[in-house]
């Protein structure tokens, strides 16, 4: 079983929710599809999609204007939630520790995290990549509770292009060994950034990659489900 993530980021309205819904709700696969909603979107889930958001504050409910919290969440119907996304990183200042603390949080609320490492273009030309994303892991999982690991590599955002398998690879394994040093090697992790139609099945099948992070391609059934339809 693998995992086929959609990232919707800040898209989206109603009716294209229902659109989505109503479309995954015919397709037959093995593996697990989740969409991960913007807060408006979680409640009134009709379709039985599994969902999840795409943040949670680190703090209980209270006040905290403008945050959503764990309970709420779990409310809503979410059963997973991306932490440490880049996004949230670069333009929220978001830190480990940060991303720990909502890590922590989710679990605590019984959602599983779904945590974003990834290095930045410069971290990747300077050969710095298996180190920046070995002390991000170590740094942003919680020390106990059911997680997912999400590599995706900044430079490779939305902007057309993946590492080679053999980067892919290579990486995975490195995130691999690196939980399995904190003896959490059945951690899923999954890869994302720029992922396709028509490179999904082949990164999917690599070694220690779980399943798919998908941003753009995620927000269409058009272009959702031939990679839902490709991935084994
Ligand atoms: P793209 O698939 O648009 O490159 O986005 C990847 C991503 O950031 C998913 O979280």
């Amino acid at each position: 079983m693998k995992f086929i993530i959609g990232n919707w980021k800040m898209n989206g309205n109603l009716a294209e929710k229902e659109a989505m819904f109503k479309a995954l709700k015919n397709v037959k696969t093995n593996n697990k599809v989740i969409i991960c909603l913007p807060f408006t979107l979680l409640y009134d889930n009709k379709y039985k999609t599994i969902i999840g958001a795409q943040d949670i504050s680190q703090y209980s409910n209270g006040a905290y204007t403008g945050d959503i919290s764990g309970e709420m969440l779990k409310d809503a119907g979410a059963e997973y939630v991306i932490v440490g996304h880049s996004e949230r990183r670069f333009y929220h200042n978001e830190t480990n520790d940060i991303v720990k603390a909502k890590a922590v949080v989710a679990i605590k609320n019984n959602l599983i995290p779904i945590i974003c490492v990834g290095e930045t273009d410069e971290e990747h030309h300077a050969g710095r990549t298996m180190s920046v994303v070995k002390k991000m892991v170590l740094e942003s999982v919680p020390d106990d509770g059911e997680y997912i690991i999400a590599y995706e590599p900044r430079w490779a955002i939305g902007k057309g292009i993946t590492p080679t398998p053999e980067e892919i690879t290579a990486v995975h394994e490195t995130i691999f060994k690196t939980l399995h040093s904190i003896h959490k090697e059945k951690t899923p992790i999954l890869y994302g950034g720029s992922v396709k139609s028509d490179n999904a099945s082949e990164i999917s099948e690599l070694p220690h990659v779980d399943g798919l992070l998908i941003g753009g391609a995620s927000l269409k059934p058009e272009t959702f489900l031939p990679i839902i339809n490709s991935v084994k």
